[in-house]
């Protein structure tokens, strides 16, 4: 069965899903985003925290001074259609806002988004629900400054400093790299969020220079569930240097652990660490429903 796209409300096949090279979106690589799970639980399917993923799409247009062509309720409806149509069952949703349009020297458009929703099945190129422990270095590019680009936004531009990122640490034999921000403080990864433990307490960076990521705030509610204590935190590159544990996160991959950071082995899954990846495994495969609430049926 060929996969199909929404597209404006209509459904396309997914070899038509495209756009004029000229388009805004694509020549000035104004598209934004969003990316969330797609679970089979024993009453049907669901989607992951599909409200946080909109508000944040919503507050992604806002800080790009963009506007959606559809309401929450109507993007709501158009993933239901999307991944019913599709069969899905374990993968993702991808939802993808843009302006379609011809731009070749008007930079600033005043139409509203056009949008996409993709249903993306599960394979394993994506790497869901693995937790195979990986190596990072310290990346020699910084995060983009929040001055220049706002990076809460979930924006297609900011992703070549992902792949700046990216491609530095696998080209020095690491999986993933770590950016510290020009401020000198640890950010991210190039789509990950990056926790550390450090006498017990699992530390993060702080909003404010990082995206607004929906599994880092996961991760923080169920480590207080669990009585982890917590601290969103400025941390310096020595702080990385120094952790006891070392894990990263994103929509695809809840807990991921550092074995290796630079020249320096860790053990992984530390014991914070695997408390943490066991506890979102089982709210992820159903046996534990303490945040069943994060899953909207579709
Ligand atoms: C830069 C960046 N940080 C963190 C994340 C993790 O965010 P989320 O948990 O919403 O997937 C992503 C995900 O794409 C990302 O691109």
């Amino acid at each position: 069965m060929d996969k199909t796209v929404w597209i404006n409300g209509e459904f396309v096949p997914w070899s038509k899903a495209n756009i004029h090279l000229l388009s805004h979106g694509f020549s000035r690589a104004s598209a934004v985003f969003e990316v969330f799970g797609i679970h089979k639980s024993p009453g049907g399917i669901v989607a992951f925290r599909m409200g946080e993923h909109l508000k944040r799409l919503s507050r992604t247009c806002e800080l790009l001074g963009m506007e959606l062509r559809y309401s929450s309720a109507q993007i709501v409806n158009a993933v239901k259609e999307t991944v019913r149509a599709n069969c899905l069952q374990r993968g993702l949703v991808k939802i993808l806002a843009y302006w379609s349009e011809e731009a070749i020297i008007n930079l600033v458009l005043d139409t509203k988004l056009d949008l996409a929703v993709f249903a993306i099945p599960n394979n394993p190129g994506l790497g869901l629900d693995i937790n195979r422990p990986i190596s990072a270095c310290l990346s020699k590019w910084r995060k983009i400054h929040p001055e220049t680009i706002p990076v809460e936004a979930k924006a297609c531009a900011n992703y070549l400093n992902g792949y700046l990122i990216r491609k530095d640490a696998n080209s020095r034999g690491f999986d993933v790299g770590l950016a510290v921000g020009t401020d000198g403080f640890v950010a991210e990864g190039s789509i990950e969020s990056v926790f550390i433990v450090k006498n017990g307490i699992l530390k993060t960076p702080p909003s404010g220079r990082i995206l607004f990521s929906i599994s880092r705030l996961s991760i923080l509610q169920v480590a207080k569930s669990i009585g982890i204590p917590t601290s969103e935190e400025a941390l310096k590159p020595d702080d990385l240097y120094t952790a006891d544990e070392i894990f990263t996160s994103h929509t695809g991959s809840k807990v991921l652990p550092v074995i290796r950071f630079e020249d320096r082995n860790l053990y992984a899954p530390g014991p914070i660490t695997l408390r943490l990846m066991q506890s979102m495994n089982n709210i992820l495969n159903f046996s534990d429903d303490h945040f069943k609430d994060w899953f909207q049926p579709l």
